[in-house]
């Protein structure tokens, strides 16, 4: 089959690329996790995405990864590209040496190959921390709809651009250690609830869900999330100000 990813004649040799990837079927646990080498031609623009489209179109249809939007919008194709969390999709392969390697994201359950379960945990973590408008008054429908300062619907909406790709948990050191860790991709959600003029829980009903060390006093304050956010959301502002807030709490 011929590749649709062209370069111009006038263009320089493409690069030779090496994706090395981590092959491990759990529904096949005796055969150990290999590193699997794949070469590959470079194309104009091509992101890790295409790549691995063009090496499960071209030369194994086994290979498991997961891709919905291609956008950076869905979550879907987080993994470890040279040992980084990353989106697939938005990750250029000119951006990279021409010897990659690819690996899913540790913490969360293991498909096979690239691909991770990250939507049962978010899922947990959305019903643990009750990530959902909690309001005393009823709304009627037949209402007008009450105005929101437009800056404040504008914070609202920043935090909630978290895509839930899960590349947080990946590089955080204590959700490595304790699975019951809420992560930076929580604390946010609470952040996000907690800025909502509509959802009408205390800082002491926060406080019940992330005052403890699976929530905001287990965070070691290393900043990988932060780092690491494919959506850049303020998460080191979040987190250090959920902290200030929720141990002001448990000392009263
Ligand atoms: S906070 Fe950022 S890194 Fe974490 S899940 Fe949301 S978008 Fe992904
Ligand atoms: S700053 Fe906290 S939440 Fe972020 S990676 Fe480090 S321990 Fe995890
Ligand atoms: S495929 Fe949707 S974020 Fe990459």
């Amino acid at each position: 089959m011929i590749s649709i990813f062209r370069r111009p004649a006038s263009s320089p040799p493409p690069r030779r690329l090496t994706l090395d990837i981590l092959r491990y079927n759990p529904a096949e646990p005796e055969r150990a996790p290999t590193l699997q080498a794949f070469t590959i031609d470079e194309a104009e623009g091509m992101t890790l995405f295409i790549a691995l489209n063009e090496i499960r179109a071209h030369q194994d249809p086994s290979l498991q990864f997961d891709f919905v939007c291609r956008a950076g919008i869905c979550g879907s194709c987080a993994m470890l590209v040279d040992g980084r969390p990353a989106l697939a999709c938005r990750t250029l392969t000119r951006d990279l040496n021409s010897h990659i390697t690819l690996a899913p994201l540790p913490f969360f359950e293991l498909i096979g190959d690239l691909s991770v379960n990250t939507g049962q945990w978010m899922r947990g973590t959305a019903e643990r921390l009750q990530t959902w408008i909690h309001a005393v008054d009823r709304v009627s429908i037949d209402e007008i709809e009450a105005p929101m300062a437009p800056e404040l619907a504008e914070a609202i909406y920043e935090l909630d651009r978290c895509i839930e790709c899960g590349c947080c948990i990946a590089a955080c050191g204590t959700a490595q250690m304790r699975p019951d860790f809420v992560g930076a991709v929580g604390l946010n959600k609470i952040a996000r609830f907690r800025l909502d003029p509509r959802d009408q829980r205390s800082d002491e009903d926060f406080y019940e869900l992330i005052g403890d060390d699976s929530g905001v006093f287990g965070c070691m304050s290393l900043l990988g999330c932060h780092d690491v956010c494919p959506k850049q959301l303020s998460l080191q502002t979040q987190i250090a100000f959920l902290r200030r807030k929720m141990a002001r709490l448990g000392f009263d």
